[in-house]
Parts: structure tokens; sequence; C-alpha cells
């Protein structure tokens, strides 16, 4: 069974590198081998930093009677809460409440960035801060009678919770690798009754995924496999004429297509391998969303890209992979400011260290990976399609911009292997 993930190191780098020959972004044979980051007391803010994982104030209860407690609200990744949010805010009163709400509605006729009022409020601060921009929720009144005397409208939003995991009906694409960490959510998704269109490079592989995936759909539906390398528009755009040929539309893009090479700064290979690396991870990425755009606006989409916590976390031999993957997530968190107008979301979800079976299978570095994990165990496909399917759900259809880390915790608890 091969590995869907792979802990790079210097010590086994030159057993990848004897691998790294073949750079069609799907093609790469271990492409998403899933990297982890050097994660030393040095790198620990920093790593820390980039992530969502920010303890949040606990939820005021009072906010069931409308009492709006605004530091209580405040998502607060840039630190920035006591200062220029709060700024922000005003009097941070109802007045402020009301005023965001709409703020947050109006697009700005320079920079078309939805936010626009909000950026004038905040006296030209950095767009980043629109994205972390409160819009505090109007918590919905919670009935007193059971649910059956109900007659609330919003209950009818809540009970649907119940059903958010159903597919059917929606055209979900997915850009897989080579190396099966796709598959679980392909899988996932059929099951949920998803229509399923399937792409990568290898043509006898997504042939082969589309007709197994066919036997979890409930209603036996047919995969479309199309053949494409996404450094190519010609291929891309074929992939969203045969979509909407065979199914007439699009609701989710979830791309894992990735290619990946040891590199570092003293390679005389350098720069070719860094521009490929850029072309297959970066470039293609932005075409392929670029090109979503217009279909996923039709159905208020969704777009979900897979990366790895190398792309937070440093990794010496990575330098133009990790690199190229934080510019992937960047490219997220733009894009939820410049969609959401759209009702489009973009997230990211984050991969540890992945195995078929989540075991360490004989390798040494999985197995020490594995022991670091605060949960104890690698992750597996299923894993990570959990986290794929809810950013692609209902459940999600006020989360954008996020980077969800899929990694048993790892990333906090990271070997120092490169010191
Ligand atoms: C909730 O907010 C109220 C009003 O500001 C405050 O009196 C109370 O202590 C808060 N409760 C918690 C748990 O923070
Ligand atoms: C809820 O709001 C009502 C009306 O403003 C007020 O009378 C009541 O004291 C509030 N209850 C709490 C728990 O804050
Ligand atoms: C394409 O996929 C098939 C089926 O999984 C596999 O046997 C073959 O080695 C793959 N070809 C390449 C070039 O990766
Ligand atoms: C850089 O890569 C070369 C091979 O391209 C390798 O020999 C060397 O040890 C690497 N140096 C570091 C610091 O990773
Ligand atoms: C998309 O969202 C907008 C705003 O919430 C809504 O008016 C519209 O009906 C939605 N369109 C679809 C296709 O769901």
């Amino acid at each position: 069974m091969k590995y869907l993930a792979i802990v790079a190191l210097l010590s086994v780098a030159t057993v990848l590198s004897a691998d790294n020959t073949n750079n069609g972004v799907n093609g790469i044979s271990f492409n998403d081998r899933i990297l982890q980051g050097v994660y030393d007391g040095s790198h620990q803010h920093q790593g820390r930093h980039n992530e969502p994982h920010f303890p949040r104030p606990p939820f005021n209860q009072t906010m069931s009677n409308r009492t709006v407690h605004t530091r209580s609200l405040l998502p607060d990744p840039l630190h920035f809460a006591d200062g220029i949010v709060q700024k922000a805010l005003g009097v941070a009163s109802h007045a402020a409440h009301a005023g965001l709400d709409i703020a947050g509605k109006a697009v700005d006729a320079k920079t078309g960035l939805a936010g626009g009022i909000a950026h004038t409020v905040l006296g030209g601060a950095d767009n980043l801060l629109h994205h972390n921009m409160p819009h505090i929720p109007h918590i919905p009144h919670v009935p007193h009678t059971g649910p059956s005397q109900s007659t609330d409208p919003t209950d009818a939003q809540y009970y649907g919770v119940r059903n958010s995991r159903d597919f059917t009906g929606k055209v979900v694409l997915v850009t897989v690798t080579n190396s099966g960490l796709a598959e679980g959510t392909i899988k996932l998704f059929s099951i949920l009754g998803a229509n399923l269109v399937i792409t990568g490079t290898n043509g006898t592989y997504i042939n082969q995924l589309a007709q197994s995936v066919q036997n979890y759909s409930p209603e036996n539906l047919k995969a479309l496999p199309v053949v494409a390398d996404l450094t190519k528009t010609a291929d891309i755009q074929n992939l969203f004429t045969q979509t909407v040929q065979t199914f007439g539309k699009l609701d989710v893009l979830v791309n894992f297509a990735n290619s990946y090479a040891l590199l570092n700064i003293t390679d005389p290979n350098l720069m070719a391998s860094w521009d490929q690396t850029f072309q297959n991870d970066l470039r293609s990425t932005a075409e392929l969303i670029q090109q979503a755009v217009p279909l996923l606006e039709k159905t208020n989409g969704s777009i979900t890209n897979v990366a790895t916590i190398a792309g937070v976390a440093p990794v010496a031999v990575e330098l133009a992979y990790s690199t190229a993957k934080a510019g992937t997530e960047q490219l997220v968190r733009i894009l939820a400011l410049e969609l959401g107008s759209k009702q489009i979301r973009v997230n990211t979800v984050n991969v540890g260290a992945i195995t078929p079976d989540g075991q360490p299978d004989g390798n040494p570095i999985l197995a020490l990976m594995q022991s670091k994990a605060p949960l104890a165990r690698l992750g597996v496909p299923l894993d990570v399609a959990k986290g794929v399917v809810f950013l692609s759900s209902s459940d999600a259809d006020y989360i954008t911009g996020v980077n969800l880390v899929v990694d048993g915790g790892i990333i906090y608890n990271y070997p120092p292997y490169f010191n």
C-alpha cells in the first residue's frame, strides 16, 4: 500500500529525490505525501501565529437576550481586538453594530472589495482586517415552546442541520493527486449523494476512481472523469465545459492537485524547479479558481483548497513547495474577501501526516509523528474528507477564509527534525 503522506526529512531526502522526476500537476509520484514543517521553539510563535486556533472568549450567555458584548465576539487572529477593531466599532454599541452590518454589505467602488465602508471607518487599515471584521450575529430568539409547537421560521434552519451533509443534487468537482489522498473525499461525497467530477493527469487512475465510487452513490450516480493538466489553460476550460455539459452547473470545487520537489537554496537547479513548483501548485490553483468563479457565482458555491501544515511550519528542504503552499493559503484568504459578495466561500484544509490506515506502516518517521501527535495517531483519508465535506456543506455557510488544520494537533508538537 502506498503512503498517502510522508514526512520530509533530510535523512529521507535522497530517497524521495530519486522519485522526483515527473512534474505534471498530478503526476508527481510522491506529490502529495504530506510534508511536515520544522516546529522547534523558535518557530513556535510563528507557526501558531498563522493558525486559526486562537482561543476566543467564551460566548456570553446574555447574547440570547440580544445584549451584544462586542469583545466576546471578536475573532482575534491578528491581535487587533483591543485597538483597531475596538476603534472601528466606535462606541461598540448597538449603533456600531448596525453600522457594521450595513458596511459589511457594501462594495467599495474603487477596490471592488466588499466592506468598503468599513474600510473607510478603519481609516485605511489593512484589508486583512476586513477579513477579521466582526459581523456580529443576530442570535435568533429561542422559543420556549417545544419544537413541535413552534411556528418560528428560523426553526427550519435549525432542523435543516440534520440534513446538512446531504449533497443530493450538488455537483462536486475534485482535482486529485495520484497518491490517493483525494480518494476518501471522493468516496464520502459519493456516499452523501453528490454528482462528482474527478480530474487528474492519469486517465487510467481517474477512470478507475470514477467507476469505483459509483458503487457508493445512493442513486448509483456515475462520476465524470476528465483528464486535465491544470497548468494548461485549455485543459481547465475543457474541464468546466464538460462539467456543465454533463451536470449543468458546479456547486463545490475541491482542489487536491499538487506537486512537490525537494529543494534548497544551494540547489543548482533552484530556479527551474521553483518555477515548476509555483506553476503546479500556485498558478494552477489561481487559474482553476478563476475559471470556476462564473459557475460558482450562480450556485453560491464553495471552494476548498487542500494544503499542508508545511505551508505554515517551515521545512528546510521544501523551499519552493512550502512557499507555494503558503501562497495558496494567502490566496484563499484574499479570495474570501473578494468572493464573499458573490456568496462564494473559499477555505483551506491544512493536512498533516495522512496514511491509508492511520498507521506508520513501519516508517520510522511516521512512527515518530504518531508519538508526537496529541491525538496519538496519524490521519486517514476520511479525516481529511470530513473536513472538506464540512467546509463544503451548509454547516459552514458562515465560514470563509479559514485554514482548517486536520493534523491531530501535530503542528503544536512538532519534532525538531532539522536542528
Ligand atoms: C456576560 O456579560 C454580562 C454583562 O456585561 C456580565 O455581567 C457577565 O459577567 C458576563 N458573563 C460572562 C460569563 O462573561
Ligand atoms: C433581557 O432583556 C429584557 C428587555 O430588555 C430585560 O428586561 C431583561 O432584564 C434582560 N434579561 C437579561 C438576563 O439580561
Ligand atoms: C496511472 O494510474 C494507474 C492506475 O492507478 C497506475 O497503475 C499507473 O502507474 C499510473 N501512471 C502514472 C504515470 O503514474
Ligand atoms: C541542499 O541540497 C543538496 C542537494 O541538492 C544537498 O546536497 C545539501 O545537503 C542540501 N543542503 C541543505 C542545507 O539542505
Ligand atoms: C445565493 O445567495 C443569495 C443571497 O443570500 C440568495 O438571494 C440567492 O437566492 C442564492 N442563490 C442560490 C442559487 O442559492
